[in-house]
């Protein structure tokens, strides 16, 4: 949700600001711009659309700003429309600012600014700040920043340039994510690592309210009170080739290609005598074994995840897991309680909705568990309890190997919580285990099959609209399924309980309406097989994904796919894989941004 940078070094930095923006530019790309101090002037170019078609351009038609100091700024719109006026940076000449998040109070501050002769080029929330900072300085810049945060109410990461003070950038963070870099002569802020990796992996958090006043040699940082406070340096264990593409033609393509060892990264360091252990974050079996409910939360493919988690938890242990989505359960007043497990899940860790509901479930007392990939992010240190999935960076906007990983979690939790409460014994627990640990070799395997995803995803082009049918689990990878085809191809897609057709969604069915139906579940195969037949009966084309070994029938499909036996328990986390990919090829067929899917942007820091 919009990307920020900045730099101050020695080197001219147009060339740098401009490549860490295309780092950050799954945040969103409507528009980007770029501010540099040049000659005894800020320098301001920007441009709508994204950056290889807008700003460059622009820059190459204009020619850089010069010089060794400026900000960036790639945009997902809230308040006003993608257009170059309404782009950042923005400013008047005197300050100019760069901005992640939305400003609740944005009009009341209008109104105010107003009445003081100030005015209003854009419609941006964003203009208001900069005109604030602008309203309240008088050579002072730590003091002007510090009074326009009490006036400002909402979410915001800001870096902020005055044109009095040109060898230094101030930011400022609340909600919004961002961290200051550690170079050598050189120093950076950014919305996250991954786009200063090529220059440092060194890296201070910026706390809620600090400020940080950047300097080519020296980082000083003050508290809301302006009082200099020490911070602690991080080093990121990301690196650089893990932020490019690596010869794929698409991040997406190369993070499910990544799927196998993410998988293994996450639930390798867990596993101890054969079994999941959670010491790390003092998740002990007393504990798992008293709570009353477990719920889980996220949004998104991350709510998919937990879906994964509520059948599998509920199968082995036989106690209810309630999962909600973020944005539903923050204002449902929800019936959580201090006796409870709370799990969060998310990949960014900075997920508005997700934020807030783990912050509601911190004041009601119940136990949280942050499940998150981005290290350091605001959900991982809002939590009571932490694990890390260890997938590396996920770019695509479109999430693949984030899901796998979450859902791979939701494993050891089901495993260790019905092993805390008595469900199975340890033998049990073993067994499942160590089935778990060969499942990404048959990921692996199962990406191999792309000529079969291909042609399916040829079939699909045609379609305005389809539907994924499962029971059980094959339901909660049903929804995922449909959300990777509608995010990055924009064909209309829904996902439904099988045996809910006949209540309604049946009458949808025609013979341009292809049906993948997703039936890897020994027990219920029989009754989806029943629902294809319904559906193939209407004039549907089916696409029938299922477990190797299992009879479904002749002709039963118009096309199959077939996927390799594991314990229906673990089929999800192969079955991932061709949603994922027919999703993908269907999107590259369409000619669609893969990686850019229109309107989208990774990370959603606003509500
Ligand atoms: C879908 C997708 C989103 C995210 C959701 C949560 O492909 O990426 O649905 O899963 O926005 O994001 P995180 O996990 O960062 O909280």
């Amino acid at each position: 949700m919009c990307g920020i940078v900045g730099f101050v070094g020695a080197e001219e930095c147009a060339d740098f600001l401009v490549k860490s923006l295309k780092r950050l530019e799954y945040r969103g790309y409507d528009s980007a711009g770029i501010a540099v101090f040049s000659g005894g002037k800020i320098k301001t170019v920007k441009a709508k659309g994204k950056i290889a078609e807008g700003l460059e351009k622009k820059l190459a038609e204009d020619g850089k700003p010069s010089g060794t100091c400026g900000i960036g700024h790639t945009r997902w719109a809230t308040h006003g429309e993608p257009s170059d006026v309404n782009s950042h940076p923005i400013g008047n000449g005197r300050v100019s600012i760069v901005h992640n998040g939305i400003i609740e109070n944005y009009r009341e501050l209008k109104a105010f600014l107003s009445e003081h002769g100030y005015g209003f080029e854009s419609e941006t929330d964003t203009e208001t700040v900069a005109k604030l900072l602008d309203y309240y300085y008088d050579g002072d810049p730590v003091d002007a920043i510090s009074k326009a945060m009490k006036d400002i109410e909402g979410a915001y990461a800001l870096g902020i340039m005055f044109r009095d003070f040109p060898d230094r950038i101030f930011a400022i963070r609340k909600e919004s994510p961002l961290i200051v870099g550690k170079g050598q002569g050189e120093n950076f802020i950014a919305s996250d690592v991954t786009a200063i990796l090529d220059h440092t992996k060194d890296y201070y958090l910026l706390e809620q309210d600090e400020i940080a006043v950047v300097k080519k040699d020296k980082i000083r940082f003050l508290d809301s009170h302006g009082f200099e406070i020490e911070k602690e340096l991080k080093t990121a264990d990301w690196d650089l080739a893990a932020a490019q593409k690596g010869g794929f033609e698409h991040f997406m393509l190369k993070e499910i290609h990544e799927q196998p060892q993410a998988v293994k990264n996450t639930i390798s360091p867990r596993i101890k005598d054969g079994t999941p252990c959670f010491d790390e974050c003092g998740l002990s079996d007393e504990k798992l074994k008293n709570y009353k409910h477990i719920f889980i939360i996220g949004c998104g493919s991350a709510m998919h995840a937990g879906m994964v988690g509520k059948y599998i938890i509920e199968e082995l242990s036989r106690s209810p897991v309630i999962v909600d989505i973020a944005s539903e359960f923050r204002y449902r007043n929800p019936l959580i309680s201090k006796d409870d497990l709370c799990v969060i899940i998310s990949q960014s860790g900075e997920t508005a909705d997700t934020l807030a509901a783990l912050k509601l479930a911190n004041e009601i007392g119940a136990d949280t568990l942050a499940i998150v990939n981005v290290v350091g992010s605001s959900i991982a240190r809002e939590a009571k309890m932490v694990m890390y999935t260890n997938a590396g960076p996920e770019i695509s906007v479109c999430s693949t190997k984030a899901y796998a990983v979450q859902a791979a979690f939701m494993y050891l939790l089901a495993f260790r919580v019905a092993l805390a409460k008595g469900a199975i014994d340890e033998e049990r627990c073993k067994t499942l285990t160590a089935e778990l640990t060969g499942i990404p070799e048959l990921i692996g395997k199962c990406i191999e099959e792309k000529a079969q995803y291909q042609y399916v995803a040829s079939k699909l082009i045609y379609a305005d609209s389809l539907l994924y049918i499962g029971r059980g689990l094959d339901y909660a990878l049903s929804m995922e399924g449909s959300l990777k085809l509608k995010e990055i191809s924009y064909i209309h897609s829904e996902s439904y309980a099988a045996g809910e057709l006949k209540h309604g969604t049946i009458s949808l069915i025609d013979r341009d309406t292809p049906v993948i139906a997703v039936a890897t579940q020994s027990a219920l195969m029989d009754k989806t097989v029943s629902n294809v037949k319904e559906v193939k009966s209407r004039g549907a084309k089916v696409v029938m994904i299922y477990k190797s070994g299992t009879d479904i029938g002749k002709d039963i499909a118009d096309y199959t796919i077939e996927l390799p036996c594991v314990s229906d328990i673990l089929m999800p986390l192969v079955t991932i894989v061709p949603l994922q990919m027919i999703a993908y090829y269907t999107s590259v067929l369409l000619g669609r941004d893969v990686d850019m899917p229109r309107n989208l942007a990774k990370s959603v820091t606003v509500e």
